[in-house]
């Protein structure tokens, strides 16, 4: 591994408050190491992704059967793959991404009952051996994950924006099956993954984010530990 762009990603269930932690990080690594950093997000993150989204994450964007359903997410991770991930980390910026393929392992693989070995099978046809070099997942009680969200989608959902809660509204059994699976799947990829407790306040969790990047993967990444 050398100083070359590397791709992170952050994953949980519903709640765990990833999209407050990536944008405080990725202002954390740009004050800090002065990176050149990409945001991005899954399912989505190019146009064509982004219309794919919408179909799985409102509730009216129709009723899947599993198995579409995880090809409908591998052609929106393909199109990601090729027109922004890949295109950005050879133009040498970082990029950060508000869930990947982690997330198709526990939502479709331990959620939804695909098991993992099919989910594998086509992520290595999209992808090959291309995986993030750090994942964060953000673990939360699913009571308090789904208390969370739900709060979110009151407050900031208007008129003319669809609800982005199908994956909500399958409840707490299939949110405890996914938190579950998170936890597995950072037993399983020990390098990889860190699992932080986000029940923990704001603050608290971004400090555990950088601590655990500058000890653990600075020098990895080919970086100088700032002071
Ligand atoms: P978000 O709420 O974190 O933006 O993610 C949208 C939803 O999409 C979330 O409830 C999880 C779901 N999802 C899957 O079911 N499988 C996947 O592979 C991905 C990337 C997301």
């Amino acid at each position: 591994m050398n100083k070359e762009a590397q791709f992170i990603t952050f994953e949980g269930g519903d709640g765990a408050g990833k999209t407050t932690q990536i944008k405080m990080f990725a202002d954390w690594l740009t004050d800090k190491y002065g990176l050149d950093i990409v945001l991005t997000r899954e399912p989505g993150g190019t146009k064509e992704a982004e219309k794919i989204r919408k179909l799985l994450v409102q509730k009216d964007g129709g009723d899947w059967d599993p198995l579409s359903e995880v090809l409908l997410l591998s052609a929106a991770r393909r199109e990601h793959l090729v027109k922004k991930i890949w295109p950005a980390l050879e133009a040498g910026k970082w990029v950060i991404s508000d869930r990947f393929v982690d997330s198709t392992f526990a939502f479709q693989g331990y959620g939804m009952g695909l098991g993992p070995d099919y989910i594998h099978k086509l992520y290595k046809r999209i992808a090959g051996n291309f995986m993030p070099s750090i994942t964060f997942i953000l673990d939360i009680d699913p009571k308090e994950g789904l208390r969370r969200s739900g709060k979110q989608l009151s407050e900031t959902i208007d008129n003319t924006e669809k609800k982005e809660d199908r994956y909500e509204l399958m409840g707490l059994k299939f949110q405890e099956k996914l938190r579950k699976g998170f936890l597995d799947i950072a037993k399983r990829n020990p390098k990889r993954c860190r699992v932080i407790d986000a029940s923990q306040d704001i603050e608290t969790v971004h400090k555990q984010i950088c601590d655990i990047f500058e000890n653990s993967f600075c020098k990895y990444c080919g970086l100088e530990k700032a002071s």
